[in-house]
């Protein structure tokens, strides 16, 4: 299967999808014809927000739930979900200072590679047979084949120095039972 590999480069922002590149990816996906229900655990600012179903931990932010993501994401059903915008923390360091900011313990679930495993199960559980995922991180892993996912595209942002870029893989569920 072919990859469409693309690279851009923007000034960084935690605001993820207010970079142009990732914003201009995005879109498309989330107007798309039988694009009903779409789903953002981790919602920030998300220029998308009214699009989505919308979450984020932190209570200071304008969203639909504040709950932990994982818990957010256990109250959908099996394959009903059209897209899922995955920008959670990028490393085990993102994730501690977050839940410290929100005075929620930091242990081996939440500081090692579990917390996104964990994720991604419940995120693979809940995508539809042909629906969308789009994962940003620091890592073109996205939600990985062996939950039935392939890569359709996938987009490097460059920030200049030494800064990491930004990598934002879209993957298709198989449209099949998985
Ligand atoms: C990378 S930012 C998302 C940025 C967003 N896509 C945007 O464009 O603005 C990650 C967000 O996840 C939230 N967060 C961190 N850990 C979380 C958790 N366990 N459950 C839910 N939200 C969490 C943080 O509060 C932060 O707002």
């Amino acid at each position: 299967m072919r990859i469409n590999m693309s690279r851009s480069w923007a000034m960084p922002n935690s605001n993820t999808f207010s970079i142009k590149p990732i914003k201009n990816l995005i879109k498309p996906y989330l107007v798309g014809k039988g694009v009903s229900q779409v789903v953002d655990p981790f919602v920030r600012n998300s220029p998308f927000k009214n699009l989505c179903i919308s979450n984020d931990l932190d209570p200071l932010i304008d969203a639909q739930f504040h709950m932990d993501a994982l818990d957010f994401l256990k109250t959908f059903d099996d394959r009903k979900v059209d897209v899922v915008l995955f920008d959670p923390p990028y490393s085990t360091r993102q994730v501690s200072e977050c839940y410290r900011k929100m005075d929620k313990a930091v242990n081996m679930e939440t500081t090692q590679s579990l917390f996104w495993t964990n994720l991604k199960r419940e995120v693979g559980r809940i995508v539809s047979p042909n629906g969308i995922c789009i994962t940003c991180g620091w890592n073109s892993g996205g939600i990985g084949k062996s939950l039935g996912f392939s890569i359709e595209e996938i987009l490097l942002v460059a920030h200049g120095g030494w800064h990491n870029d930004t990598i934002i893989t879209v993957e298709r569920k198989a449209n099949a039972l998985v």
